[in-house]
Order: structure tokens, then sequence, then C-alpha cells
């Protein structure tokens, strides 16, 4: 066992096909490419049991992303419940092999118009769950001002078309400008500017329907709006600039937006957020099963409405209790964390003040530990090392600089 994995009994171990569409959601930021096409990984064997492994030939072998490559190939895999084990054997590419990866990112950087306008740097979440009103927003805004308040650039993508409400949980409603801008492909097109909010010694940037529209009410007119086709405009037509985390809080119980997530940008990874009591969770498979469709990877588990405690320090569960902790041993996924319920959360909420920011209750500091395990262990920051992937240039000193 590479990681710390739950231990999941009875279920089948994947195809290869799914072990593959797993690996190529792993990048290497300086090719600008995923590993699979960048013929560095392959799939040397998956057994009955579970173990599977994989053939990985670094461009040369103190390659200085192997750490992060080997992390993101473990995580990715082991999250699979039919996976019991990862082994990784590492070669080395040869001359030939090196020259011809060197052409492909080349040419990569030179032709390929990048998908979406998210760099290829950016670690992405997309907090989601089985049903509505379990916490998804307040989750996404707590995270995001968390993160940001340490010093990272967190972009906050309100991916719930109709339904929005992170314009008024974090306190942002102006109207989305937008300007004639070169964009990470080189074009110059009319580009939507995100709302900026500076916390602690990051920033947010922000984007909604709700900063298009005038009102709730006008947001009904959407409907008309295919949902996938808003979030690929999101994705595609704003300029988000350097990004190092990008929370994107989905609408609730929709299939659409994960299927067009993952298409678009299969390196996300879902945050799936439940209430305790047992009958949420079964709904909160749901989720999870969707992501497994879709070959993302969940990153974890979030149970929020977590037991109240009184003044005098006594516990109610109101909604149950369990529920995090057994969806996550169900889907082989780890449980970051358990938020309380509290008052200060809805409030921070109406007032635009995530609760991080503003309290130090045990609902604050339990959303300031996920994020803490967010940076320090499930999703760190992609480490670049001054790399510029879109550059043929940079391709190439990257290269010689390993060799
Ligand atoms: N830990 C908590 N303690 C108290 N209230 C909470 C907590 N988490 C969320 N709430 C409140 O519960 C309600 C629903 O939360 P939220 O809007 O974040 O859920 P959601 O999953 O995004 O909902 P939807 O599916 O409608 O988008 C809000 O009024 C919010 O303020
Ligand atoms: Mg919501």
């Amino acid at each position: 066992m590479t990681g710390n994995k739950p231990q999941t009994t009875g279920a089948a171990p994947p195809s290869v096909a799914e072990v593959t569409s797993r690996l190529k959601a792993v990048m290497d930021p300086e090719l600008g490419d995923n590993i699979v096409d960048l013929g560095m990984a392959a799939v040397a064997s998956i057994s009955a049991d579970g173990v599977v492994a994989i053939a990985m030939k670094l461009t040369i072998k103190g390659c200085p992303l192997r750490v992060q490559i080997k992390n993101d190939i473990e995580s990715r895999l082991e999250s699979h419940p039919g996976v019991t084990k990862v082994t990784i054997d590492w070669g080395e590419m040869t001359a030939d092999e090196r020259t011809a990866v060197m052409t492909r990112a080349r040419w990569n950087a030179r032709e390929q118009a990048p998908v979406t306008q998210i760099p290829l740097n950016t670690r992405i979440l997309a907090i989601a769950s089985g049903k509505g009103g379990v916490g998804k927003s307040s989750v996404t805004v707590n995270l995001a001002a968390a993160l940001a308040s340490v010093g990272h650039t967190v972009g906050v993508l309100d991916a719930d078309i109709w339904g929005f409400s992170i314009p008024r949980m974090l306190g942002i409603s102006d109207r989305l400008e937008a300007r004639r801008i070169d964009g990470i492909d080189g074009i110059e097109k009319p580009r939507m500017i995100p709302n900026e909010r500076v916390v602690g010694k990051g920033l947010l940037k922000v984007v909604s329907t709700g900063m298009l529209v005038e009102d709730e009410s006008t947001a009904l007119m959407w409907r008309g709006l295919m949902l996938t086709k808003a979030v690929e405009q999101f994705l595609n037509d704003v300029h988000w600039g350097e990004l190092d985390y990008l929370l994107i809080d989905m609408p609730p119980g929709t299939g659409d937006v994960q299927m067009g997530l993952a298409r678009m940008l299969p390196r996300t990874d879902l945050i799936i957020v439940t209430t305790p009591s047992v009958s949420a969770q079964k709904v909160a498979i749901r989720a999870a099963d969707m992501a497994r469709r879709s070959f993302l990877r969940v990153a974890g588990v979030i149970e929020n409405m977590s037991a109240f405690t009184c003044e005098h320090g006594e516990s109610y569960p109101l909604f149950g209790q369990g529920g995090g902790q057994a969806l996550a041993d169900e889907i082989g996924a780890v449980l970051l964390g358990q938020v309380p319920i509290e008052a200060a959360v809805a409030n921070g909420g109406d007032i635009g003040e995530p609760i991080v920011l503003t309290s130090q209750g045990p609902a604050a500091q339990a959303f300031l530990a996920i994020a803490a395990n967010i940076m320090n262990t499930t999703v760190p920051v992609t480490e670049m090392g001054g790399c510029t992937a879109r550059d043929p240039e940079a391709v190439q000193v990257a290269i010689s600089k390993r060799s």
C-alpha cells in the first residue's frame, strides 16, 4: 500500500480504460500535456485483487517533477474503490523517446489551443453533493477565503447558474466587465474580467451569473440556457489569469455539469459535501457514482451540519451522525472534516463575510483545518519551478535542464 487508503471490500478492480483515463488527469505542467499522451505512463497490469502496476518513463531519471507525478498518480488511482495497491515502475526514456516527447511538447505549446482559460498549474476543486441544501456554497466560500487568506490566488466559479448564491455570500455583486484582452491561447477577444476581493495575503477572483443579471428573478430567464454551455463560457471566456486554485460551486443534483467538467477539465477533483444523516449519505453516493463514471477523482468528503454544541457544552446531533465517515469509507475517500451547525455560518453567508475571516468558533476552525489539509496533503499547489508551458522556448529549456 503506497498511501493510507481506507480498505474497500468487494469492489471490482478498474478496467485498463478506467486507469488510463485517471492517468490522463495527471499533468506534466512543464511539457503542457498529460502523462499518457506524452508517452510517459502506461498501464502495466491490473490484478484481480486490485493491484495496479504503472510503467512510468521520465524524460530524465532525476526529473524534478517526479514526486509530484508520483503523488498525483497514487492519489488518483487509490481513490478508485476497486484499487487496493498502486505500484510504479520508474524508467527513463531513450534519446529517441525524449526527442519525440520534446517534439510533441513543442507542438502542444505552439499549435494546441488550450481547451479553457484555466492555467495548467491550477488545482481545480468542484464542490458537489447528491442533494441540495447541504452546504456546498457555504463550504465553497469558506474554503476559498481560507485558501486566499494565506496568500493563494483563488478563483471561485459559481456553476449554480439559476440558483446562484456566491455573490451574496462573498459580498460581491458588481456587474462583470468585459474587455478585449489576450487569453492564454494568445487570441485577443472580449473576455469577462472576474470580480476581485483581497483576502489576507491572497486574492479571490469570482464569477457568477448573479454578476450578469439584475436580480435573482431575472436569472430565471436563463432557464432556457443550457447549463453546461454557461459553465463552458465561464471556463473559456473569462480572463482568469494566474490561479493557484479554482473552486467550483456545483448546482444541486445534476450530472450534466459534472460530465461537462470531466470533458473540459479532466483534472478536476471533487469534494463531496454531505450531512451526517444516513439517508443523506445514500444520496451522496450518487454524486460519487457520477464521479466514477466521468473518471473524476473524489479528493474527499466533508460532513456539514454536524452536531450542534450549545453554550453549556452539550452536543446535539440534530441531523444524525456518522454519515460523513460512512460515505468516505464506502467510496474509499478521506473524510476531510466535520463542520458543526452554527448560526454564524448562515449569518456570515447573509452578510457576505465567510466565517473563517471573522470567527474563532468551532465551525471556522473546522473549515480552516480542512483548507490546511487540502493545501498540505490532499491537493497541494503545483510546483512550477518557473516554467511557462505555453512558450516553446521554455519547453526546450525545461527539458534540457532535466538532461
Ligand atoms: N454548518 C452550518 N451551520 C449552520 N447553517 C449552515 C451550515 N452550513 C450551511 N448552512 C446554511 O444552510 C443553508 C444551505 O446552505 P448552502 O446554501 O451553503 O447549501 P447548498 O448545498 O449550496 O444549497 P443549494 O443546493 O441550494 O445550492 C444556508 O442557509 C446556509 O447558511
Ligand atoms: Mg449552493
